[in-house]
């Protein structure tokens, strides 16, 4: 399968593709050609030492509209502020049949703590702001809010964590829990239909206050 990463020069971009190059090509997009391949290298080089001939897939970078074109799974791997230009710039290249995810949480650093923003400023959560700047016709899928960038990155180490996730289409929730399996001990909880995404999506900052306030490192969830 060939899995794109809008913006995936970033943190999280640069997880998700030492995740699933084992199996899949992936293809890291940036606004900048030059910077999208020079991350992909280093990217490859970081996965073909660790799985040697094991990797089966390759990492390439291109500019962010050659990415939609190509992937059969893309993964949104930008902020919140940004979802608006970047949808309606590659609305009309992505394939019909192509899944997008989102990971993408709303939030600032306000003198309480980190603070869901939709729920501040009336605005939407992440997932239905991509969908409505997408349009009806992609399946989208919303997942990954939890999971810390350092974590995804730690490819030697299994998660040990669950992974909330949202959709309408049940082809493209089974595309993404198969991605998800992938993850070394990553497990995928269903929460239910993208309307209710912002109840992942507003984890996040619940997390990332109490591991600032109780000195926990890299925090994750898990349903037991
Ligand atoms: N970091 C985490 O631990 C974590 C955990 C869960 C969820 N998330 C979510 O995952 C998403 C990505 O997070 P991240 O930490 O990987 O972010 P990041 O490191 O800041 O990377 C985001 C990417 O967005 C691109 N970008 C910057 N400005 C842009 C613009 N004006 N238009 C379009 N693209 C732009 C950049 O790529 P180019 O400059 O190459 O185009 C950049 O590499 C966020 O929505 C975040 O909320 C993050």
């Amino acid at each position: 399968m060939k899995v794109g990463l809008i913006g995936g020069t970033g943190g999280m971009g640069e997880g998700f593709a030492l995740r699933w190059s084992p199996k899949h090509d992936i293809l890291v997009g940036s606004r900048d050609v030059q910077k999208a391949k020079d991350a992909a290298n280093n990217y490859f080089r970081t996965a073909r030492n660790y799985y040697g001939d094991k990797m089966s897939g390759n990492i390439i970078g291109d500019e962010n509209l050659s990415i939609a074109r190509k992937s059969d799974v893309l993964l949104l791997s930008i902020h919140y502020e940004h979802i608006k230009d970047t949808c309606e710039q590659i609305s009309k290249h992505l394939r019909d049949d192509c899944i997008v995810i989102s990971p993408i949480v709303p939030m600032k650093k306000t003198e309480s703590g980190f603070v869901y923003t939709p729920m501040e400023d009336s605005k939407r959560s992440a997932a239905e702001a991509v969908a409505a700047h997408l349009g009806d016709k992609f399946k989208i899928v919303a997942s990954f809010h939890t999971i810390s960038e350092a974590r995804l990155k730690s490819i030697h180490e299994g998660l040990d964590s669950d992974t909330f996730v949202c959709g309408n289409d049940k082809d493209a929730l089974a595309t993404v829990n198969n991605l998800i399996s992938e993850i070394s001990g990553l497990r995928y909880i269903y929460l239910g239909p993208l309307s209710i995404a912002y109840q992942a999506e507003i984890l996040t900052p619940m997390l990332l206050n109490s591991a600032h306030r109780n000195k926990i490192k890299n925090p994750g969830i898990r349903i037991v």
